[in-house]
């Protein structure tokens, strides 16, 4: 029998799996047609209790292009969560209507509850400010799509903005502990650093890490500069978010400290951190990885459904 495999977190997957699922969206990149239908007849579900445009809408692209269907919804108002339903019997229910799940839910630990209860997959699309393993794949295709030399090993990315609650820089940063000689430049306000289980975790492997608050100063160093934006929704109070919102402004002259082969990663929304006249500068990378997450998503999902030769 096949094994039930979910993805809550980066951590779910070896560094060897994590390749392969790379490896088969660039197989999935070369040659689209090659599985436009090794998903039919199979749904995925859509489970979204927070905002969502990229993630939600790639997951659905992927399983429409792997020849699948879908279904879910995409606020907690329009679903049984209103009445006051559990995250885990809302699993128990859709599993009976789909094949695999991927959920997204304000709540740090929703989506391991909701694995725990699931009979399948279940994929983490961003539990509160905690975790997003599948921006995180997507993180990683696009380095590795763009890097020169391919590879995920051996370089300085530089992490800005809201460190503390962004859970995409937390699961990247997690990932990227498992590669060979990265390098972390964490720069944020003192309010919104890294998560001290964070720190902690670098430290205890020995990785090369540094904090600072200014990003001029770092620019020069960086072969990816990853923005991120503060996340208004995991604020306390208004007053602490509208003194940090703009905490970090990327321009032109800005990039003009650069390297001519850095590259500008974000996991988008942007709200001010990026402005636009950094989008027609050939280092801007953000616009790219959406494509990109469709691509892996397409690649996790077959994977997490052994269809096409793909396995986890
Ligand atoms: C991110 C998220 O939801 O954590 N968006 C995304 O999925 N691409 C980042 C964010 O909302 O700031």
């Amino acid at each position: 029998m096949d094994s039930l495999r979910h993805l809550i977190s980066p951590d779910d997957l070896s560094t060897a799996e994590t390749d392969g699922i790379l490896d088969l969206a660039d197989k999935i990149a070369a040659a689209p047609e090659d599985c436009a239908a090794v998903c039919a007849g199979l749904k995925i579900a859509t489970l979204f209790y927070e905002p969502s445009t990229r993630t939600r809408l790639s997951f659905e692209a992927a399983m429409m292009e792997l020849g699948g269907g879908v279904l879910g919804f995409s606020s907690a108002d329009s679903s049984s969560a209103a009445k006051g339903e559990t995250v885990a019997d809302t699993i128990r229910t859709v599993q009976s209507f789909a094949d695999i799940i991927a959920i997204r839910h304000p709540k740090e630990g929703a989506a391991s509850v909701a694995a725990s209860v699931a009979s399948v997959p279940v994929i983490n699309a961003g539990d509160g400010g905690h975790l997003h393993p599948t921006q995180t794949l997507t993180d990683l295709f696009t380095i590795r799509s763009l890097r020169k030399n391919h590879s995920l090993d051996g370089f300085t990315i530089g992490l800005c903005g809201d460190l503390m609650f962004g859970r995409t820089v937390h699961s990247l940063v997690r990932a990227l502990t498992a590669r060979q000689n990265v390098r972390f430049v964490l720069i944020s306000p003192r309010e919104l650093r890294l998560p001290a289980y964070l720190l902690d975790d670098l430290a205890a492997k020995r990785l090369p890490f540094e904090e600072t608050e200014k990003l001029d100063a770092v620019m020069p160093r960086l072969d990816v500069l990853y923005m991120t934006r503060v996340q208004r929704e995991r604020f306390f109070n208004e007053e602490d978010y509208v003194r940090l919102r703009d905490s970090y402004i990327l321009d032109e002259k800005k990039m003009r400290l650069a390297a001519p082969d850095m590259m500008v990663l974000h996991p988008l929304p942007r709200v001010n951190e990026i402005s636009a006249e950094v989008d027609k500068d050939p280092r801007a990378a953000y616009f790219k990885q959406v494509m990109y997450g469709k691509l892996v998503r397409k690649a996790l999902i077959m994977a997490l459904l052994h269809k096409g030769g793909a396995a986890l």
